[in-house]
């Protein structure tokens, strides 16, 4: 596997190895998990080479502490894709990705950034947009893949995408969970024993949700799940939404849209936890 650590190296890399290859791209921000790895092996079944990126994006960290306690594994990482057999890897430093000179483009994902993450982390997704935007521009890949456990991240680079009219097919790849149902994440690694035991139980209330939803309007839903979380003193709610899957627009009666999620973000402790599940309403 190619460890490239430098734009320039990268465009080397791709001009001298790709020729008429078909490029699969699944950028990432390290402490990769079997999530991260099921991506990686999609990409590898549809394209004739993969590369992975791995870059702890400071921009989309709306919050310092967050930042300085995010899991860094890098060997670790460079084991697994190799093992996984990823071609090439992807490992630039903060002024490689933004360079002096470099300034992000703007885009204005309208409402998609203005519910759930976008409300409660002002600021994330402007990140996420410059470093997937500037990721995209230097790789140029036919297919990049990103997990559906941030759906909203999802749509808003399906936004992206459209509003640069990239050539690019974005493959939605779905949440893994460890045995208990907790959806894998590099967050996972920072609960203490008593928040991860606890973490579980976010997704057992998802289930409950979907269960829930064939005979229950979705305020009825939303006030089981805001007194589950104010009974449960392990876990605090940040949000809990219910929307269709297009627009990220609150679902309810009358909506036009067919396919709606259940997203949930809470804190186990102070590791801060999403989650979500595509349900059916009545
Ligand atoms: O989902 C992530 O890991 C990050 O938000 C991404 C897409 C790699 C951008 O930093």
């Amino acid at each position: 596997m190619k460890v490239i650590s430098t734009v320039s190296e990268l465009t080397h890399f791709l001009e001298t190895c790709l020729g008429s290859q078909t490029l699969g791209f699944v950028p990432t921000m390290g402490a990769l998990h079997p999530g991260h790895l099921s991506l990686v092996q999609k990409a590898l079944l549809q394209n004739d080479l993969v590369l992975c990126s791995i870059f702890v994006n400071p921009t989309q960290f709306n919050n310092s502490e967050d930042l300085e306690k995010y899991p860094n594994r890098i060997q670790e990482d460079l084991s697994a894709l190799e093992e996984a057999g990823c071609h090439a890897v992807f490992t630039p430093s903060k002024s490689e990705i933004y360079p002096k000179n470099f300034t992000p483009k703007k885009y204005d994902f309208g409402l998609l950034e203005k519910v759930m993450e976008g409300e409660n982390r002002p600021g994330h997704f402007d990140g996420v947009a410059a470093v997937v935007s500037r990721l995209f521009d230097l790789v140029k890949p036919e297919k990049a893949y990103f997990g559906e456990k941030d759906f909203q991240q999802l749509t808003i680079i399906k936004s992206l995408v459209q509003q640069d009219c990239l050539n690019l097919e974005l493959v939605a790849c779905p949440i893994l969970r460890e045995p208990d149902g907790l959806a894998m994440s590099s967050r996972n690694l920072l609960l203490l024993p008593e928040d991860r035991t606890a973490a579980a139980r976010i997704y057992s209330r998802l289930l409950h949700v979907k269960t829930l939803a064939s005979k229950r309007s979705v305020a009825e839903i939303k006030k089981w799940v805001n007194q589950t979380f104010e009974d449960d003193p392990d876990l605090t709610l940040e949000y809990f939404e219910v929307v269709n899957t297009v627009d990220l627009q609150p679902s309810g009666k009358g909506s036009d849209h067919k396919k709606h999620v259940a997203c949930i973000a809470c804190f186990a402790g102070s590791i801060r936890l999403i989650d979500n599940l595509f349900i059916e309403i009545n």
